[in-house]
């Protein structure tokens, strides 16, 4: 049974839709366990509560950022597994650390890639006046959101959004993605070439590009 370890920092819902989908459609894959860099984020009460490994590698625990980051890439090593997700995990992870895990790192990013990076990106697709967004679940590349992409998907802007109607409808969004592309990643269907990755056989139904209301 593969192994699975997903890193968050604060909510915790996409790390619930990683276990529920999980649990409820039998994956040959366990949720190993949840890292979080912060001791007291829902995400880990969450983890707690579902009965799942929960280490906290404490950010603010350490007398350097590199102290943290070997203490994250000793966790992670410890669990050994096969692969990890960031799932809402808030820290850029050092090079050395993402290279230990080539095609084998996932990331999910509340943006349809590549644009907005980074942070604020439901209020800086409103303030571009861009008519789609949407998120992007990805292989994670050294250089920030950034790697081959496995799934997307869009939704229209609506006059009436603000960025926290953006945001939730994006998370649900979200949630639907995420489990799908760990689940395609996890039965071996993914073919990565460069910058493209390409979903073996897809039933008529399953498609890397998807549009939300
Ligand atoms: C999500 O929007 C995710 O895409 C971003 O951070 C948020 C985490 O939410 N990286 P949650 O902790 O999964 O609820």
């Amino acid at each position: 049974m593969k192994k699975i370890v997903v890193l968050v920092s604060g909510r915790g819902s996409n790390m619930t839709a990683l276990l529920d989908a999980c649990s409820e459609q039998r994956w040959n894959a366990r949720i190993e366990a949840v890292i979080s860099d912060r001791p007291h984020s829902p995400a880990c009460d969450r983890a707690r509560s579902r009965g799942v490994r929960l280490e906290v590698v404490d950010a603010n625990g350490f007398a350097s950022r590199q102290a943290f980051n070997q203490s994250l890439g000793d966790t992670l090593a410890c669990l050994q597994p096969d692969l990890v997700v960031l799932a809402g995990f808030m820290r850029i992870l050092p090079t050395e650390l993402v290279e230990q895990y080539p095609l084998r790192m996932l990331n999910i990013h509340p943006s349809l890639l590549p644009a907005f990076p980074g942070l604020h990106t439901h209020r800086r697709a409103l303030d571009s006046g861009a008519r789609i967004h949407g998120a992007t679940v990805h292989y994670v590349s050294p250089e920030l959101d950034a790697g081959p992409i496995i799934a997307q998907a869009a939704l229209a802007i609506q006059d009436v959004d603000t960025e926290s109607t953006l945001a939730a409808r994006v998370l649900s969004a979200e949630h639907h993605i995420l489990p799908l592309a760990v689940k395609w990643h996890l039965d071996g269907r993914l073919q990565v070439d460069g910058a493209r990755v390409r979903l073996d056989s897809p039933a008529a139904a399953e498609t890397q590009s998807m549009w939300f209301a």
